[in-house]
């Protein structure tokens, strides 16, 4: 280990280095380096917190699903890379003759590999553009030199399971067997006893929580592109929409504005949904191929920008005009949404929001005759344990993680959350046949300020009418024809 080090520590050309594309606003080494300091300071005395890459995932044979690396790993390092391990000590170390307080195994550089996958970074790309303390490749994890019982606290998640072993020396299958041994880890013992000896599986998701909830400026920054190219999808779907169209069309129009503006992936699954399809929660599939003029299409997208995630859901009447029926379930929706909007700040603790939302929802179904009353019997569907119409919670930190990681205790100033109260009234349910078929969720991000918050995606209209008079203008898409296909006649 002594000699790699060495090795490491010699300065190596940059020419020599894996070029890696980083945009000029992506988060810098900076960024990631006091995000690791955050975390030290964090961090209770002697202890060590070790973070693994994602592992990649197979499709089919040999094609594999694109790569999206663990959240807390990029929020720590930057490094975008598959097979890796951190370890971040309160202390500094002294280890083989060197001091000091992180260590990054990353990927070796593969001139055959990198001819198919593209660049690595390799040690000595980690060591410099990531600007970690040390870097060494994957394989030396095993001989690395450390005693993990001398710590008062091992942090770490717990494992899945779901790694598969590729083979190669030092992916992440090995790295997580050869850290399993090292530190006494018995397959099991912490699913019952998360806090066992010195290893602990629960503790570093509070302080990941912590650090991760509260955005920084650059943090920020991205949200609010991610967010705003959310909404010009919206936007630009709202003009474009007419009866006729497929799912998979609209769904195709919002990804086509992410790509445009140069938001690199979905932050989560897209879910178009006409008429019944919109009262699927988390439906994908997207399959409908002509959306019918009368129905209501729900659309709950967000583009994916350098890492952060906007979660954006707009309702729209297909053919331009909501019924009277749909306009009283959307306005019902959008004044739980605003109310809760409203209360919105920081020290208000975030349970206040859904009660907000789901108090104006059941008077409001009540009102419109679709409960008897707001007594549990009424509301809640006992095949689900559930409010029948509204069946979800209504608000969650979205960064880096579309449901992000943060704190459910009291708002506080820099956390970017979502509301999103719905109602979901599917053929068949105990309601009058002529509130059959409407999906209505109204989801926007928002930024907690000291004194309120600041609605993030207005650049898409919520208000019905705005909608309506959104829809009447014209779209860039009006003209735009493709061949007719004839392959299969
Ligand atoms: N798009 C998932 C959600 O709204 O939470
Ligand atoms: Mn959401
Ligand atoms: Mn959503």
């Amino acid at each position: 280990m002594k000699k790699v080090l060495g090795l490491l520590l010699c300065l190596v050309s940059a020419a020599t280095l894996a070029q890696q594309k980083v945009a000029p606003d992506d988060l810098n080494s900076e960024f990631h380096k006091e995000r690791r300091t955050e975390l030290r300071a964090k961090m209770p005395n002697n202890s060590v917190a070790i973070f693994f890459a994602n592992p990649v995932r197979n499709r089919a044979n040999d094609v594999y699903y694109i790569y999206h690396q663990d959240p807390n790993f990029y929020y720590l390092t930057g490094h975008k890379e598959p097979h890796g391990v951190l370890l971040i000590f309160k202390d500094e170390q002294k280890i083989d003759g060197e001091k000091l307080d992180e260590i990054l195994f990353v990927r070796g550089r593969d001139a055959l590999k990198e001819l198919y996958d593209g660049p690595r970074l390799g040690k000595d790309g980690a060591a410099e553009k990531l600007d970690v303390q040390v870097a060494f490749e994957n394989p030396d994890f095993e001989a690395f030199n450390i005693d993990f019982s001398k710590f008062d606290k091992v942090l770490f998640y717990d494992f899945h399971n779901d790694v598969r072993n590729t083979k190669e020396e030092g992916d992440l299958y090995d790295l997580i067997e050869q850290f399993k041994e090292k530190a006494g880890y018995k397959q099991g013992e912490l699913a019952i006893e998360p806090q066992k000896n010195n290893l602990d599986v629960v503790a570093l998701d509070t302080l990941m929580r912590e650090l991760r909830g509260i955005k920084t400026k650059e943090e920020l920054d991205l949200v609010r592109k991610a967010v705003d190219i959310s909404t010009i999808g919206q936007v630009e779907v709202m003009k474009a929409m007419r009866p006729g169209m497929s799912e998979a069309e609209i769904q195709g129009i919002h990804e086509f504005v992410f790509k445009k503006y140069g938001a690199e992936y979905e932050g989560y699954p897209s879910i178009v949904g006409a008429g019944n399809h919109g009262c699927i929660l988390h439906y994908i599939d997207n399959y409908k191929p002509a959306i019918e003029d009368g129905e209501l299409i729900l659309m709950d997208l967000g583009a994916e920008y350098h890492g952060y995630t906007a979660d954006v859901t707009r309702t729209i009447p297909v053919n331009g005009k909501f019924t009277k029926e749909q306009k009283l379930i959307y306005d019902l929706v959008y004044e739980a949404q605003q109310a809760a909007a409203d209360t919105c700040k920081a020290g208000i603790p975030f349970t206040v929001l859904y009660e907000t939302t789901r108090e104006i929802v059941n008077n409001g179904l009540v009102e419109l005759g679709l409960y008897e009353s707001t007594a549990d019997e009424d509301v809640i569907n006992p095949e689900t344990g559930r409010n029948r119409y509204y069946p979800h919670g209504c608000c969650h930190h979205i960064g880096l993680d579309v449901h992000d990681k943060g704190m459910y205790g009291n708002l506080e100033e820099n956390m970017t959350i979502t509301i999103e109260p719905g109602i979901y009234i599917m053929d068949g349910s105990p309601a009058d046949e002529k509130w059959w078929g409407i999906p209505v969720r109204i989801e926007d991000d928002y930024l907690i300020t000291k004194d309120g918050c600041e609605l993030l995606s207005d650049k898409a209209p919520r208000k019905s009418d705005e909608i309506e008079r959104m829809m009447k203008e014209e779209s860039i898409f009006t003209d735009y024809q493709l061949p007719e296909l004839k392959s299969g006649e």
